[in-house]
């Protein structure tokens, strides 16, 4: 990469504004992975070793638009407000309003700066606010080796619209900024992007995990060791209409699962019963099987299905399956999860990688009843001597919670960021920072 890095500017005695992805997974007030803030550690830890003074900042979540957009309720609620009786349209506004004050302390930073404190073994001063009297003063007295974490950047209404002047004012806060938020890489906000790309900081590099995340990931993808596979799952084609044709233009074998499997058996004219299909896509999956043809790659699709009647719900909930070949699946049945020789297909073509990338599940692996192929697929991948990347979102929760994250050469802390950079596209987080 040819971007500079925070070994290649001089950080000692110099305020650093830390842009980290900071938007850990929450369970009334308790961060239930910490994947994110360890990531984002080797950064802090060397900036605090160099005497630089650290003042984070990330978002969390996506806010009620109370704070986003400056204005009281969302279209939606507004237009529910005005179908009622003029005499209840305040008391329904005012429990609107409430609720989006519950968001104020829902999508709060203030947990994850208590637990950054114990992790690093030193205080990590919270800012209640991210530009406002109490960020200025804390910044205005950081002192070398400190830190301080900014409130959630989203609570600022300039942070998705790349406001200047938020960008000009979190800019007075630094002689430095660093982007270590792989996970928000993708996005093109304030504090991710704009406040390098207008310039008003003289140095802007980037942190170890951005580094080490395009390390493994884009050398994969430009030079893999082949045989390169990619396995993609998840629920719509719609969602993975650059990732599809990027990869395989760069992979030798294609495996295809999840929701968006029926789409391609559809256009391959089977009969899927009530599978998730999307019709808008057909001629594209048609187009992707004659591309892979065409560029003799090996196209892989489910053979068999775990099918039910209806969509769990809860997700969770207890239902009763079955396991039928792709060519049987009933009228009033759809399929959830791959079937177990579609595994056996799967698990075969990893054996003999050498590169694996997997973004996206096999099947709804949030319920016990249909969590097998996405298993076994994680398993196929730690059994595997390949390098095996794991492309952050969902697969990667999966990997997780199956207990084999270990066994994994790279995972992710960015889904939609690596989806992007899988479709070849250019991450303006990456862009915005200085050439070396
Ligand atoms: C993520 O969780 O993928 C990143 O933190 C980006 O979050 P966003 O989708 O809310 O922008």
């Amino acid at each position: 990469m040819n971007k500079k890095s925070i070994k290649d500017v001089n950080v000692a005695g110099k305020k650093c504004l830390v842009r980290v992805d900071f938007n850990v997974p929450m369970k009334n007030g308790v961060i239930t992975d910490e994947t994110r803030i360890n990531g984002a550690l080797p950064t802090i830890k060397y900036l605090i070793e160099q005497g630089a003074k650290v003042i984070l900042c990330s978002h969390m979540g996506k806010p009620h638009n109370i704070f986003t957009k400056g204005f009281g309720l969302t279209k939606k609620e507004k237009k529910a407000v005005e179908a009622l009786p003029i005499e209840e349209q305040a008391k329904a506004k005012e429990e609107f309003l409430q609720k989006a004050l519950k968001d104020k302390e829902k999508f709060t930073l203030k947990p994850v700066a208590i637990k950054l404190a114990e992790k690093l073994g030193q205080e990590v001063k919270f800012a209640e606010d991210v530009v406002g009297p109490c960020a200025d003063e804390l910044v205005a007295n950081i002192k070398d080796g400190e830190v301080i974490l900014l409130e959630n950047t989203r609570f600022e209404q300039g942070e998705e619209k790349r406001d200047e002047a938020l960008c000009k004012k979190l800019a007075s806060y630094c002689e430095v900024y660093v982007n270590d938020a792989f996970g928000t890489a993708h996005r093109s906000h304030a504090t991710t992007a704009a406040i390098a790309e207008y310039g008003f900081v003289k140095e802007a590099v980037c942190g170890f995990l951005i580094e080490k995340e395009l390390s493994v990931m884009a050398d994969s993808l430009e030079n893999p060791v082949r045989p390169f596979v990619a396995i993609l799952g998840g629920a719509k084609v719609a969602d993975k209409l650059k990732v599809i044709s990027n990869l395989l233009e760069k992979c030798d074998t294609l495996i295809i699962g999840g929701g968006m499997a029926y789409t391609f058996l559809k256009a391959q004219g089977y009969e899927v019963g009530t599978s998730l299909v999307d019709t808008e896509q057909i001629e594209y999956c048609k187009d992707m099987m004659a591309k892979a043809k065409e560029l003799g790659k090996n196209f892989y699709l489910p053979v068999d299905a775990v099918i039910a009647k209806e969509f769990p719900n809860p997700i969770d909930a207890e239902v009763e399956t079955e396991v039928c070949s792709v060519e049987n699946i009933p009228a009033d049945k759809m399929g959830l999860d791959i079937g177990p020789k579609t595994i056996e297909l799967y698990a075969d073509a990893v054996k003999s990688a050498k590169t694996v990338i997997w973004n996206g599940p096999m099947g709804v692996f949030e319920n016990p009843c249909f969590a097998n192929g996405t298993i076994s697929v994680a398993k196929a991948l730690a059994e595997t001597t390949a390098t095996t990347i794991i492309g952050g979102g969902d697969s990667a929760a999966a990997v997780t919670t199956f207990g084999l994250a270990d066994k994994m050469t790279h995972i992710s802390t960015g889904g939609g960021a690596s989806l992007e950079l899988f479709e070849g596209k250019k991450l303006p987080g990456i862009e915005c920072l200085n050439d070396k």
